[in-house]
């Protein structure tokens, strides 16, 4: 969130103001009484937060409130705005865009930069692409001092400002390198009254894979801002991801549920436009409490119509599998309200699929080919 990312900023010595984060309006009111004119700003992890009505001016402690007031609650692009940042305003000549980012196509970095900024970015590529510059970093040698000259020039940042964008864009690398970041977003970089230049919203996607270098980061995550299946899931061990859709999916590798994905995905085209209701790979270890855990967090899904369990038997034999789902089942009880599909096949399949007539539930059915069950559950969906 901005605020967040304005810490990550301070911290690596880019030019920002702080502020004061606010759960209320009162909480805003008191903000403002320290702070003066301020700019009441909606906190989500989204753009467009302006346009949306999320970015007003306080010129008083009591419309800082009223403002405070009407965003807090506020949905912008599908996510409650929590917390609001109160920020002293500032006197803004000029607005920049600027930006490093991960090229995965390029595999490279990648400055993009442009001094139209302000509005998205995105629009002005479209309508002024000549005005957005992008500028290429060889991952090998970074940014050095040289390359934000360069990049400034580029850029074509005004005369008055150029000394300071420098040390600017030296510094946002520093928090693109040293916080192991995939994303570090500036827009707007201002131009304020006096020819300062400092960082007035912020941006910024952290590398999850480093996280064990960045004891620190932790602390960014906001538990109330996750989707609450999503965090069960974490704290289950669970790799899951929550999608929108109406067929809970369970299998085992992370490749044999993406395929299981995109087959429920067609095969729901003819069942009314089903869609997989998430991702979910329990791995090697489909015992009964990781298959009851994974069940757990997708019946709690009420989106959810029907479960296409996926599993193909390696390590793991089909008949642990089918033994995992006869013990879920007997551990989830009454809360097991929602049919289930399974397929099982390659090491032990005869047994697994034994075990599975025997106990008879009536909420499962075997269907033996990924097609056909990836069919069926998409018309047990729409039933
Ligand atoms: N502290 C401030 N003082 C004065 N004006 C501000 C301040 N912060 C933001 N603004 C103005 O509000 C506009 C929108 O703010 P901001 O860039 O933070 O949100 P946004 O661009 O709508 O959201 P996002 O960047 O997430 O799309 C800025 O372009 C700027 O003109
Ligand atoms: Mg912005």
């Amino acid at each position: 969130m901005e605020y967040q990312a304005k810490e990550l900023f301070a911290k690596h010595d880019v030019p920002v103001t702080l502020g004061i984060v606010a759960n209320t309006p009162a909480e805003a009111r008191a903000a403002a009484e320290q702070l003066g004119t301020v700019v009441v700003k909606a906190q989500v992890k989204a753009g467009g937060r302006g346009k949306a009505g999320g970015v007003k001016l306080a010129k008083t402690p009591d419309e800082a409130e009223q403002h405070a007031a009407a965003i807090l609650g506020m949905e912008i692009k599908g996510l409650t705005v929590n917390r609001v940042l109160i920020a002293p305003a500032a006197s803004i000549e000029e607005e920049y865009y600027f930006s490093f980012l991960l090229d995965r196509a390029q595999r490279q970095y990648l400055c993009i930069a442009s001094v139209e900024g302000g509005v998205e970015i995105e629009e002005v590529a479209k309508t002024n692409p000549d005005a957005v510059k992008k500028i290429d970093i060889d991952p090998g040698s970074g940014v050095d001092e040289e390359k934000a000259r360069a990049i400034v020039a580029e850029a074509k940042f005004p005369e008055a400002l150029v000394e300071q964008a420098v040390q600017t864009v030296l510094a946002l690398w520093k928090v693109f390198v040293e916080e192991d970041a995939t994303l570090v977003e500036v827009n707007p970089l201002a131009r304020l009254a006096g020819d300062k230049l400092e960082a007035l919203d912020g941006k910024v996607s952290l590398d999850e894979n480093a996280d064990f270098r960045h004891e620190d980061h932790a602390a960014f995550v906001i538990r109330d801002e996750e989707d609450p299946l999503e965090s069960q899931a974490k704290d289950k061990g669970l790799n899951y991801v929550k999608l929108d859709g109406e067929v809970g999916i369970i299998g085992n590798g992370a490749g044999l549920v993406m395929s299981t994905l995109d087959v429920v995905a067609y095969a729901g085209e003819k069942h009314g436009g089903v869609k997989p209701a998430n991702f979910l790979d329990i791995g090697g270890g489909a015992n009964a409490q990781v298959m009851a855990d994974g069940l757990h967090v997708i019946l709690g899904d009420a989106q959810v119509k029907s479960v296409f369990v996926n599993v193909f038997g390696g390590i793991t034999a089909c008949d642990e599998v089918a033994n995992g789902i006869k013990g879920a089942l007997e551990i989830l009880g009454d809360e097991a309200t929602k049919p289930l599909v399974v397929r099982l096949d390659g090491n032990n399949v005869a047994e697994g699929r034994r075990i599975l007539d025997e106990l008879a539930h009536p909420l499962v059915t075997q269907v033996d080919t990924m097609d056909g069950a990836a069919d069926k559950a998409a018309e047990l969906a729409n039933a």
